[in-house]
């Protein structure tokens, strides 16, 4: 395959890795991995998700990688062009993987939109300053029960997304998540060595490592392959596109592994910021946060901190420069796709992806308020649009996807030009190429499909 022009290129195998790490690094790992952690028994669930970073991450970020830098193109025609027979019959992975982050973008982008109101919340000293906790869940409750002001802040989530990519691979992707992922770390260090000054860290890492048996369940295994996927951006080709800007001398394996160990570095260091402060605040049932930790909980407990009302704008500041990186990625699959299997131009491709992507976010910032969209009325399964599209599209649509790839690796590709991906840059050469193969046919898939039918209740 012809490489790509200079122009829809990484400027250098940093920026690629950057970006990979910014589209990983969002809400995901700063605001869900905290309190799933907390609700599935701290260590032990933490090292279930270990091995599945090891044992299904890895290996399907390789995948994508070399699928889309072998390509050069976006996911539906790299499917395609790269399969040795049924050709369109592949290619629906990537259609697949379209529709799945355009769904996720619809909702992920309201909940970055609460980011947003909660810097404006805390700079303007909205926030109830009670030791109440029903008074935080106030704000929050009226929050989600105002359809205006989450869309407010889904289109401007949406505007800074859209900006960033209408501006290019080189002169906007990578150099503005270059800024954000250098801004994301030296907050994220800043608050790490404050919450190690206080009384409470050491608990918290015996929260957050011990084993804590009598929380951890089957449901747990699942949560836990389920977030694998989505805090690294697998299953839907955010990291396939993201290789096929790749030039041909970088290699793909030790990117992703790098990416993998950043990521999860960072969720267990948004433990550590979290977790000290709610303790501190005297908090002390971690796992009964639930989604509403970082939202409820941690403003509560950081009144009790020197400089509390600075130390949680940072902390929404953090999660809106995270999930922008994270929203960036999302919207350039369906852009790249519009690009090359379309011939839009990139402007217009952005304009209309991110246009329609807003539109569909509208259900979603409609969920809370009784009507429609909310739970019970939508009448499908009983639960809200958001609830549904989150469902169907993380839970589900990703692990088809990462199990499409991998089965795409086993049966649909050239096996000497999936090779040239990782010996031609001599990353181990054969022994690793041939580790890699095995884990990414063999036990990834095995371990998808009995995620599937564990959740599907067959066992
Ligand atoms: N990984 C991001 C997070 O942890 C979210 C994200 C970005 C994503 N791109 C994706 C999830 C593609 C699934 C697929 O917040």
């Amino acid at each position: 395959m012809e490489e790509r022009k200079a122009s829809s290129q990484w400027g250098s195998r940093l920026g690629f890795m950057v970006a990979a790490l910014g589209s990983a690094l969002g809400l995901g790992s700063l605001w869900r991995f905290p309190y799933i952690a907390a609700e599935n028994g701290g260590g032990l669930f933490v090292l279930v998700y270990l091995v599945f970073i090891v044992l299904l991450g890895v290996p399907l970020m390789a995948a994508e990688m070399a699928i889309g830098r072998s390509s050069q193109s976006s996911p539906v025609r790299a499917y395609g062009t790269l399969a040795t027979r049924h050709k369109r019959a592949w290619q629906s992975i990537g259609v697949l993987g379209v529709i799945t982050g355009v769904l996720i973008l619809s909702y992920y982008s309201v909940v970055a939109g609460w980011s947003l109101d909660y810097l404006r919340l805390s700079l303007t000293g909205g926030l109830p300053t009670s030791n109440d906790i029903d008074a935080f869940k106030g704000v929050f409750d009226e929050l989600l029960k105002s359809p205006g002001t989450l869309l407010f802040w889904h289109v401007v989530v949406m505007l800074c997304t859209a900006w960033v990519v209408g501006r290019g691979v080189k002169g906007g992707i990578e150099q503005v998540t270059e800024w954000l992922m250098a801004i994301l770390f030296l907050i994220l260090i800043v608050l790490l060595g404050y919450s190690m000054t206080l009384p409470t860290f050491i608990d918290s890492v015996k929260f957050v490592f011990g084993f804590h048996a009598e929380d951890f369940t089957s449901e747990s295994v699942l949560e836990a392959a389920g977030h694998a996927f989505f805090t690294l951006s697998l299953g839907m080709g955010a990291m396939l596109t993201y290789g096929s800007y790749l030039d041909k001398r970088s290699g793909v394996l030790s990117t992703a592994v790098l990416v993998s160990v950043m990521d999860t570095v960072a969720s267990l260091v948004a433990c550590l910021v979290v977790f000290p402060v709610t303790l501190n605040g005297g908090i002390t049932e971690l796992k009964e946060g639930g989604p509403g930790l970082v939202f409820n909980t941690l403003p509560l407990s950081a009144q009790a901190l020197p400089f509390g009302g600075v130390w949680i704008s940072v902390v929404f500041a953090l999660l809106f420069v995270a999930a922008l990186a994270s929203t960036v990625s999302l919207l350039e699959v369906p852009v790249s796709v519009l690009i090359d299997s379309f011939g839009l131009a990139r402007r217009k491709a952005t304009a209309l992806a991110a246009g329609v992507i807003t539109l569909l976010g509208t259900p979603a910032a409609l969920s809370w308020t009784p009507g429609f969209f909310s739970a019970g009325m939508t009448k499908i399964f009983g639960k809200s649009w958001f609830d549904l599209v989150d469902n169907l599209s993380a839970n589900w649509f990703l692990s088809l996807g990462a199990l499409g790839t991998c089965l795409f690796i086993a049966f649909a590709m050239d096996r000497k030009q999936l090779a040239a991906e990782f010996v031609r840059n001599h990353e181990g050469g054969r022994k690793l190429f041939q580790l890699w193969f095995l884990t990414t046919t063999v036990v990834s898939p095995i371990i998808i499909v009995v995620v599937f039918l564990k959740t599907l209740n067959v066992f």
